[in-house]
């Protein structure tokens, strides 16, 4: 901080959407309520002479953003690249260990190497915070961090891949497959051109695993997410589920089972009145539940250059505020190694499966009777007429049984064709 204590020096690496949309805002710090100046010293991205519709003239550009961490002129190292290692992490962990305070909304650097990173922070005694990588503009890493540091947090949940969510809520809405949203998705700029790390699910395990950390003063160790995406969903999954009253969302949790917390991301129904079936589009919500506040919800915009830039603005004007305190809550030696994964097979609920019989006779009587066999109850099922494919769509509620029972079926099912694509398997959520 410099002269009057008052101006942050800000060395800005990334000026992609998110990079790009700070400053923007930083043009705006009048409008803002900042308790001090922000001045943007230096910036670094690839490309020097791309137009990013803001002008980077009048800063000092480099082209290696280690650089930002080790000029004398610059107090605070914005991180707004990407990427669990590579010139992110290198970024990152030099200006820590050059005393620079730092913002990020880097959740894949945050969530794979969180306890190293935490860790340098604390020896340095420097601010390292990233309220932008978890839901984009929703505050929900202070909040749980800070204002809810007097709850005894049971569970932490939520939609928090706007992509996905927006997927869902297309499928859903339009009856169209999985590719043909996804592809709109990309057309609207929802999507990125390579999805796999929105859609299989890993993007939001890392916002999860980040969440998981804070609220339950554990260890991130992303090894033991369990992650599931949506790519397998087929539409009449979705409309099927829509005629029992439920809608398929991607939920990621964290939640703790006995003294150690379980964290996973998975496609799940959840009923139409619970409070997540009504976040739909690129939207994000997070669920916090503990004593003795009960349940808090949180809804707003997950992601995008606006949103996401602002996250980033609440951070820096922390940074006016004082001492740096630990990046994940609770000091880094005193977390926990509590994230293990379970065994899902172990898995108790009711289930939801979805497919399409084969196009033989008794089909549907063989696909009951393996379930029988199983002990698997049905609740509910509804067939669809099979049209011109011949395949007719079924969908199925069970009572609450073993997951491995479920599977147990699905794996005879299978052996004897008795379905012509693969059923999906789905939980249900049954709390309200
Ligand atoms: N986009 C969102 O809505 C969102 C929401 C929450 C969190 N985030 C997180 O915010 C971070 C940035 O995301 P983004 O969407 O803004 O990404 P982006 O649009 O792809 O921008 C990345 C920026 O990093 C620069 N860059 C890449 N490699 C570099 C290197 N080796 N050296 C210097 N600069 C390099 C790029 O330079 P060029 O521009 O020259 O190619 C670009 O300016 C990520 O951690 C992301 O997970 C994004």
């Amino acid at each position: 901080m410099s002269g009057s204590g008052k101006t942050l020096r800000l060395g800005v690496a990334g000026l992609g959407t998110v990079g790009g949309g700070l400053l923007k805002l930083i043009e705006r710090q009048a409008e803002l309520r900042l308790p001090g100046k922000l001045e943007v010293v230096a910036v670094s991205a690839r490309n020097k002479n791309r137009n990013r519709g803001v002008d980077i003239s009048k800063f000092r550009w480099v082209d290696d953003p280690v650089e930002l961490a080790l000029a004398d002129d610059i107090d605070v190292v914005v991180e707004l690249v990407g990427g669990s290692d590579g010139p992110a992490k290198r970024t990152v962990e030099a200006a820590l260990r050059s005393g620079k305070s730092v913002v990020s909304a880097n959740k894949a650097l945050i969530a794979e190497h969180g306890m190293e990173i935490a860790a340098l922070a604390e020896k340095h005694e420097t601010h390292l915070l990233f309220e932008a990588a978890v839901a984009g503009a929703i505050p929900i890493v202070r909040a749980v961090k800070n204002s809810l540091s007097g709850v005894i947090v049971s569970r932490v949940s939520g939609i928090l891949n706007g992509t996905c969510n927006y997927i869902l809520s297309e499928m859903l809405r339009t009856g169209a497959a999985y590719e043909t949203v996804l592809a709109e998705a990309q057309r609207l700029g929802y999507a990125e051109s390579d999805p796999f790390l929105d859609v299989s699910g890993g993007d939001a395990a890392h916002k999860v695993l980040i969440l998981a950390a804070i609220a339950f003063g554990a260890q991130p160790d992303f090894t033991q997410v369990q992650v599931e995406g949506i790519d397998k969903i087929e539409a009449m999954d979705i409309t099927l589920a829509n005629k029992f009253d439920y809608r398929i969302k991607l939920v990621a949790e964290a939640y703790r089972a006995g003294s150690s917390v379980r964290c996973r991301v998975a496609p799940v129904l959840v009923s139409r009145d619970h409070p997540l079936a009504s976040v739909n589009g690129p939207l994000n919500a997070v669920v916090v539940e503990g004593e003795p506040v009960g349940r808090l919800t949180f809804t707003g915009p997950g992601a995008g250059s606006g949103p996401t830039a602002a996250a980033v603005m609440g951070d820096l004007a922390r940074l006016f505020e004082g001492p740096a305190t630990p990046p994940l809550g609770k000091p880094s030696r005193e977390l926990a190694a509590i994230i293990t994964a379970a065994n899902s097979a172990t898995d108790q609920g009711s289930f939801f499966i979805g497919a399409k019989l084969a196009d033989k006779p008794g089909m549907f009587a063989a696909l009951t009777e393996e379930l029988a066999e199983a002990g698997v109850s049905i609740d509910k099922l509804i067939q669809e007429s099979a049209g011109d494919t011949g395949a007719a769509p079924v969908a199925i509620m069970t009572h609450p049984c073993p997951r491995a029972s479920v599977e147990k079926a699905l794996a005879k099912i299978a052996a004897l064709a008795i379905t012509a694509d693969e059923p999906r398997l789905l939980r249900i959520e049954t709390r309200a």
